[in-house]
């Protein structure tokens, strides 16, 4: 096998062992699954649902059980997944069955390559569970996977889409390209320069200066500038955005812990006669847009986990109902 095949599949290993942590079992149950269930609510139909997954499908699974999803005795005809290790794509595939979309490669591959992504590629709810930096080494200044999120953000509206968006990524600073850490620091500094949300800002941080937030506080500058830089793309759009929250905890990797940051978004298009069932905007242009991400502060999962116990053994004992007979057993 080469060697980037085998450091995929041993990075692949890795992740199936943390796929049953509590906490990523609690945004699976108590943030990703509430939020999906009201866009079916909203759409009155099991959701189209996209996302990258694992073998054990936990994500799938957890839907389904909610009503969210539909199973068919084919399989799942409202699921599509994207995965780049052909191994976990082959296992996914059988534990599936039929679905929606399946794609073997990476996702930024597939939004520039698939064929069909322009026609038919129209999800409801899109998970990116990413195992990797936001800002990859290598990658130009906020192309890469940013340029393939930009990409989805404007095929889903202009398939006239409302979608949630899920996305994780690892909140670690190495391997991540400086330039365009920089482009976002500068993002910042215009903001606070306009007065916008410089209020907010240095509340929370004790000073307006973004160079000082990027080094001594990597995690709460992403959490600043990953949402800015998304939701700044939606409203350029036209989407309204009706929930923008953010979740934060700790891994254990090979070399120590590192944090993981997920982000939830939920994008309207706006109808062209707003009716009473259209959910609210908490953000409908970027001036709004900024004081809100500088005055809210992730949820540490962790933290929240350590001070509420039955909510704790509720979530290992919900994942363990979950976990599939032949996975693999991982103290939570
Ligand atoms: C964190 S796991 C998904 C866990 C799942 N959402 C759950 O709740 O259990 C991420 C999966 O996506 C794959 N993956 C990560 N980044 C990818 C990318 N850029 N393109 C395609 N697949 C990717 C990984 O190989 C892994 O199998």
């Amino acid at each position: 096998m080469p060697s980037d095949r085998r450091a995929i599949a041993a990075k692949s290993r890795d992740v199936d062992a943390l796929m049953a942590t509590t906490v990523k079992h609690y945004v699976r149950r108590h943030v990703w699954v509430p939020a999906a269930r009201q866009r079916q609510q909203r759409l009155g139909r099991p959701i189209r649902y996209f996302t990258l997954t694992t073998k054990e499908i936990y994500d799938i699974r957890l839907l389904e059980r909610a009503g969210i999803l539909q199973r068919t005795e084919r399989g799942y005809p409202g699921v599509g997944f994207c995965e780049m290790d052909d191994e976990q794509h082959a296992a996914i595939q059988r534990r599936l069955g039929w679905c929606a979309w399946s794609y073997k490669g990476r996702f930024e591959e597939m939004v520039d390559n698939h064929p069909q992504f322009g026609t038919d590629f129209e999800f409801d709810v899109i998970n990116l569970d990413f195992i990797s930096v936001p800002f990859p080494d290598g990658d130009a200044p906020l192309s890469g996977t940013w340029g393939a999120l930009r990409k989805l953000l404007q095929h889903q509206f202009s398939h006239s889409i409302s979608f949630d968006l899920f996305l994780t990524f690892r909140g670690s600073r190495c391997g991540t390209d400086d330039g365009a850490l920089r482009e976002i620091v500068s993002l910042l500094e215009s903001n606070l320069r306009n007065g916008r949300g410089a209020v907010q800002f240095e509340a929370r941080t004790g000073h307006r200066d973004p160079v000082r937030l990027l080094s001594h506080d990597y995690v709460r500058f992403l959490c600043d500038g990953i949402p800015k830089l998304l939701a700044g793309e939606a409203l350029t759009l036209g989407y309204k955005i009706s929930r923008l929250d953010s979740f934060v905890y700790e891994r254990a990797g090979s070399r120590g812990p590192y944090p993981i940051l997920k982000f939830v978004l939920s994008l309207e298009v706006p109808s062209r006669s707003p009716g009473f069932a259209d959910p609210p905007a908490i953000v409908a242009d970027y001036d709004a847009l900024v004081p809100v991400i500088f005055g809210k502060s992730p949820v540490d999962v962790g933290a929240l986990l350590g001070s509420d116990q039955q909510l704790s053994e509720e979530v290992a004992s919900d994942l363990a109902a979950l976990r599939p007979p032949d996975a693999a057993a991982t103290p939570p």
